[in-house]
């Protein structure tokens, strides 16, 4: 099993699908640059693209179809543009139930608090949540070069922090997510079903998280 060798120090969050959900947004986006070219695309082909990077999404959203670079940079260029517009439409409202109780929690705790997101326009998002400034690092699509499952985020985030991994705790909705805290040394904890069984904590979502609980839960290993 786990323990904690030293106190927790830090909690580093996922965005998407753990702070507010833009996976509809990210799947409609697709389907739209999908249908415009041709390309079977459904829901259940979008839940592969869960946490992963824009250029890897359009990989796993081709299937196998060959296309040249040039095309696939127009594409990717193409999809944000329809993302950005669903963007527009997010407000405060859009903070996940449980984010704030959990955020607050913490700062009187004295943690500090990151973001650790594959996504270019995670400050974007963030900014349209009234979150921008909620977060004493953030970590987006620009920070690092390789992407989740590769701990590099996480890793970058914490040392924004200047906490160790084992001194954080990450937050995570997707199967890449997990992947890279855990091969980074972060203590993780998986939000909802894609999660389950991989994480050393696992919550249905945010609403049932509880600072208290989960330092309790990763102390006692
Ligand atoms: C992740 C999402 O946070 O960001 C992925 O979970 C998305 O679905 C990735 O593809 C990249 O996002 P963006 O905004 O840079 O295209
Ligand atoms: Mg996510």
């Amino acid at each position: 099993m786990f323990s904690m060798s030293s106190s927790l120090r830090a909690l580093i969050f996922d965005l998407d699908g753990v702070i507010t959900d833009t996976a509809e947004f990210h799947f409609l986006a697709w389907r739209r640059l999908a249908e415009e070219e041709g390309i079977p695309f459904t829901r259940e082909d979008n839940e592969a693209l869960r946490g992963v990077s824009r250029r890897e999404s359009l990989n796993r959203m081709l299937k196998g179809r060959a296309i040249d670079e040039a095309t696939a940079q127009a594409w990717m260029e193409r999809k944000n543009s329809y993302y950005l517009a669903y963007l527009e439409t997010i407000t405060p409202e859009h903070r996940l139930p449980g984010v704030m109780r959990l955020l607050d929690a913490a700062r009187l705790a004295g943690m500090r608090l990151g973001i650790a997101s594959a996504s270019k326009n995670a400050r974007r998002v963030l900014d349209k949540l009234g979150l921008l400034e909620a977060f004493d690092a953030i970590g987006d699509g620009y920070s690092v070069v390789n992407p989740k499952p590769a701990p590099d985020l996480f890793v970058w985030v914490a040392g924004r922090l200047a906490v160790s991994p084992q001194q954080a705790v990450v937050f995570e909705d997707a199967e890449a997510g997990i992947e890279a805290a855990r091969s980074g040394g972060f203590w993780t904890v998986g939000i909802g079903a894609a999660t389950r069984g991989l994480a050393h904590l696992h919550y249905d979502s945010m609403a049932e998280v509880s600072l208290e609980a989960v330092t309790r839960q990763l102390a006692a290993g």
